[in-house]
């Protein structure tokens, strides 16, 4: 069978668990030479490249507290050149906006924004040297478009925002082979989340339909082997936007 990535680097940012594990799996089976962030747990990291290395093409993992500015620099030590780069990490709040912090606006615009910014800055350069680049970001529910939220106002705006980043992207990077979309998953379940957590994705999903991380690697695949696809935001949520409105 063909492998589409064959001789590529690839970067997933958070990329030991959840949709982002599901996603660096998909790229090993394609051939991507595998570089994977993750962070708190020693045992998932280990667990993450003995899987990516069956695959052969070669995988190394790293944690790196994903927590401030310093995590960019360290990533971009660790690996100085990619030719896919995919942020799957974002952490959620879930707050009034009247008693949201600075602090907590500052970690939460830092690791869902300005951590994939200053990322796709730091490659854009090399990938259009090179003349190839994918980059898929990852928004939330729906921040497909600019919308209000009650609870969640530091993360949508970072999320939606991701938009105008991959739209930027493509306006300085169509036609020289480099490419940025933006995927919004649906209510998805992870290993992560507690029994209430899955609970509510249950009775929030439309039709109940709870989405799984392999779920969204497929279709994440989808997009990062089609080069006409460039600065599109794809929500993969059972249409939640319409649901209950
Ligand atoms: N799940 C959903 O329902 C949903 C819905 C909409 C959008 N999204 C978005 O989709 C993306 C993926 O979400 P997800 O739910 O799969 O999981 P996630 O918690 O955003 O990402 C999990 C990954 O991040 C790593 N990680 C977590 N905390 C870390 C830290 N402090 N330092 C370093 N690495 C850390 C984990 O490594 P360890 O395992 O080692 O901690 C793992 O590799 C995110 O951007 C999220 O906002 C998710």
């Amino acid at each position: 069978m063909e492998k589409i990535f064959e001789g590529k680097q690839a970067l997933v940012v958070g990329g030991t668990g959840g949709i982002g594990g599901a996603l660096a799996l998909v790229l090993a089976e394609q051939g991507a030479q595998m570089n994977v962030v993750g962070g708190s747990s020693a045992e998932r990291l280990m667990r993450t490249e003995r899987a990516l290395a069956k695959h052969g093409a070669g995988a190394r993992c790293v944690a790196i507290q994903l927590a401030d500015e310093d995590a960019t620099a360290q990533i971009l030590a660790f690996c100085p050149r990619t030719d896919i780069l995919i942020c799957a990490h974002g952490p959620f709040l879930r707050k009034p906006l009247a008693e949201t912090s600075g602090a907590d606006w500052r970690r939460i615009v830092t690791m869902n924004l300005i951590l994939p910014g200053t990322l796709v800055s730091a490659y854009l350069g090399g990938m259009i040297e090179r003349a190839w680049g994918r980059i898929l970001l990852f928004g939330g529910t729906n921040t497909a478009s600019v919308r209000g939220f009650t609870t969640t106002t530091p993360y949508s705006a970072s999320k939606t925002a991701l938009g105008v980043l991959a739209k930027s992207l493509a306006k300085n990077a169509a036609g020289c082979g480099v490419c940025c979309n933006v995927i919004c998953p649906g209510l998805t379940n992870t290993e992560y989340m507690d029994e209430e957590s899955m609970r509510y994705n249950r009775e929030n999903a439309p039709g109940g339909k709870v989405l799984t991380p392999a779920e969204i690697a497929s279709f994440a695949l989808d997009i990062l082997k089609n080069p006409a696809l460039n600065g599109g935001i794809f929500p993969i949520d059972h249409g939640i936007e319409l649901y209950r409105v």
